[in-house]
């Protein structure tokens, strides 16, 4: 059966208020060159792309497009929401959801408000309590982001959002998981999504890929330990979703199995990767915003390596599609995942 794209990330601007240090996309040593702003026509123009696109009978899944990427999201929101309620006049089907992620140090009760008329699901970066949230997210003056980003989850909170946030996964993070999780459970936090950190600055350490894995499974067994029910973690909840054979294939570091350039598509500014970390190097570029979203789909093809290992494991279903790019590192193996995932599967089934 032919693979669906099921999300699509739309990255609209080069420009952000903050300057996070570990940030991929304003590292010194690789910056992201400053493109112009996506218009409304611009954006309107990707959204007609995927409408045409959801027209497809194998197009059974609700796509996901996430205003995301190289910068501050609502820096540009009036670009944004003018495109959304364009495509709303045009769309064909209710197979398109909205999602966008910010620093939310820029949300009003205003752009709260358009969003829930919109139908737009907003999720917030925020790295945990003070010390930690402030550790790294720092405004262009060094001056710490944390209380400015409560207050636009408050905003959130205000106009009946469920609050959700990213969380990147640091030294500190992992030492401090339990008062992490307390933090989450006294401020209400519904759900949170780790995010793994790679292509940092050279100054800044980041975790291996093995690391990460027994990073989660800690973080689940403390949320556990906790008797926090009602705290979701996204990743483990994609991994339970590829246990029960109904996989988004998105990104192994907000979910569970890649999907680089079938089922994920990433526009930075007017140029098409796979994915986020692939941007400008042209091996890897599928194409142009106006391209048809197929097309796309269709270049990616002759790009990925048919793997093998993969075929032989015994774990193929469960595991779906490891990471590309950690498949393409010199001293490559999939074995810090097949671990997490065979220890993941007996505390999620048979505890
Ligand atoms: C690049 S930001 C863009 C959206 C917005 N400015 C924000 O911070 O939410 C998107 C997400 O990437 C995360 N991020 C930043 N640098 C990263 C890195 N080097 N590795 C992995 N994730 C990173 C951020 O913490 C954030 O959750
Ligand atoms: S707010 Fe987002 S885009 Fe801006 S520096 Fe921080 S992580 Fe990067
Ligand atoms: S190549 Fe790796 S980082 Fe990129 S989408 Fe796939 S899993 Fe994510």
């Amino acid at each position: 059966m032919k693979e669906q794209v099921e999300r699509i990330c739309i990255s609209v601007n080069t420009e952000c208020n903050l300057g996070c240090k570990y940030c991929y996309f304003f590292n010194p040593e690789n910056r992201i060159l400053k493109e112009s702003v996506l218009s409304v026509d611009e954006i309107f123009t990707i959204l007609k792309n995927i409408n045409e696109y959801s027209k497809n009978n194998y197009v059974k899944k609700a796509i996901k497009i996430n205003f995301v990427g190289s910068g501050e999201p609502l820096i540009n929101w009036d670009n944004i929401k003018k495109a959304i309620e364009k495509f709303n006049i045009i769309k064909v089907n209710e197979k398109v959801e909205f999602y966008l992620v910010t620093n939310a140090t820029l949300m009003t009760d205003k752009i709260a408000k358009e969003m829930k008329q919109l139908n737009l699901f907003p999720s917030v970066s925020l790295d945990g309590y003070q010390e930690l949230h402030d550790e790294n997210r720092l405004t262009h003056n060094g001056a710490g982001s944390f209380e400015k980003t409560m207050n636009g989850i408050n905003f959130l909170r205000k106009n009946n959002f469920r609050i959700a946030i990213n969380t990147t996964v640091t030294k500190t993070l992992v030492k401090n998981i339990d008062n992490f999780f307390k933090f989450l459970q006294k401020n209400k936090i519904d759900k949170v999504i780790f995010d793994r950190l790679v292509d940092t600055p050279s100054d800044f350490e980041e975790m291996t890929y093995s690391e990460f894995y027994e990073f989660l499974l800690n973080a689940y067994r403390t949320k556990e330990k906790l008797n926090f029910k009602n705290i979701e973690i996204g990743n483990i909840e994609a991994y339970k979703k590829n246990f029960e054979g109904r996989p988004d294939k998105v990104c192994t570091m907000f979910g569970a199995s890649c999907g680089a350039g079938i089922n994920f598509l990433i526009y930075m500014s007017r140029e098409v990767y796979p994915c986020g970390r692939m941007f400008g190097k042209d091996r890897w570029k599928l194409g142009n915003f106006e391209d048809d979203i197929e097309q796309l789909q269709n270049n990616m093809y002759a790009k990925i390596p048919n793997r093998q290992d993969c075929q032989e494991c015994s774990l193929i279903k469960e595991c779906v599609k490891d990471c590309l790019l950690e498949y393409e590192e010199e001293n490559y193996s999939c074995e810090p995942r097949q671990k997490f995932i065979n220890k993941l599967k007996i505390d999620l089934y048979e505890k």
